[in-house]
């Protein structure tokens, strides 16, 4: 990758509070690419989408979006609150009010964007129903039809197909292949290895340290999967 053709993350060190999450991690993604984070729970994934959504704040090290464009963040599904009293369309429509601010009157152009990103999403039949009333995999299609109702150039995604049927997690990957071949750059932390051979570059995170950054056949390989996952086994009484 030539410089000006990647979001380039460079020694980026975050947290919350006292409590230091990445350490020193430098990357980059391909524009107009797919990327895969991958690693154990706990490893730093979602505090790597927050640097790069601009929620995170750095402690140390620098991001440089690299013209990607404009950050869309998508929480992880139960992230979400459950409580909220809101409608389907609602609920996509809040991509554009994140683009507006809260207090604009959506336009038409804004109403028939929300209108194209749920039937891209195969969720305009649920439109008026309460997001608390859908399945998980219903729920997910929702929150990612809000991400692209923000039109990110930079599309950031928090394990889209966690929990998901092969159909609706294959729906998802045409989804993210259809804004890669729009020019949208998609980073996607996830725990499908499938999913995440698929993709154009993956990181492999442990403990908020990148273990390797490359093709996915490079990097999710035995010897890597085994010095990350395996651990965990030996750590077990
Ligand atoms: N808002 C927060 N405040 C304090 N600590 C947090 C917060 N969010 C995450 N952490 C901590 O940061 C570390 C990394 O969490 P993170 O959510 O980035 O991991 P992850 O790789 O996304 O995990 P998972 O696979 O479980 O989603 C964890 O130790 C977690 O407890
Ligand atoms: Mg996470």
């Amino acid at each position: 990758m030539e410089r000006g053709d990647a979001v380039v993350i460079s020694d980026v060190t975050a947290g919350y509070g006292r409590r230091t999450v990445l350490r020193g991690l430098s990357a980059r993604l391909p524009l107009s690419g797919v990327t895969a984070v991958v690693g154990p729970n706990g490893s730093g994934k979602s505090t790597l989408l927050g640097v790069l959504a601009g929620t995170v704040r750095p402690l140390g090290g620098t991001v440089d979006l690299g013209g990607a464009g404009r950050p869309g963040y998508v929480a992880q599904r139960d992230a979400v609150s459950n409580a909220l009293p809101i409608t389907v369309r609602e609920t996509v429509a809040m991509g554009r009010w994140a683009l507006r601010g809260p207090w604009r009157r959506l336009t038409a152009h804004d109403r028939a964007i929300v209108e194209e990103c749920m039937a891209a999403l195969d969720v305009a039949p649920l439109a008026a129903r309460r997001l608390s009333t859908l399945s998980g995999g219903q729920r997910q299609r929702v929150l990612l039809a809000q991400g692209l109702a923000q039109e990110p150039g930079l599309l950031l995604l928090d394990e889209p197909t966690t929990g998901l049927d092969l159909r609706a997690e294959q729906h998802i990957s045409a989804v993210l292949d259809l804004q890669k071949t729009r020019g949208v750059t998609v980073v996607h932390a996830t725990h499908d290895l499938t999913a995440a051979r698929r993709a154009d570059h993956c990181l492999l995170l442990d403990e908020g340290r990148l273990i390797a950054e490359g093709p996915p056949a490079s990097v999710l390989t035995p010897r890597t999967m085994d010095q990350v996952f395996t651990r965990l086994e030996h750590a077990r009484p």
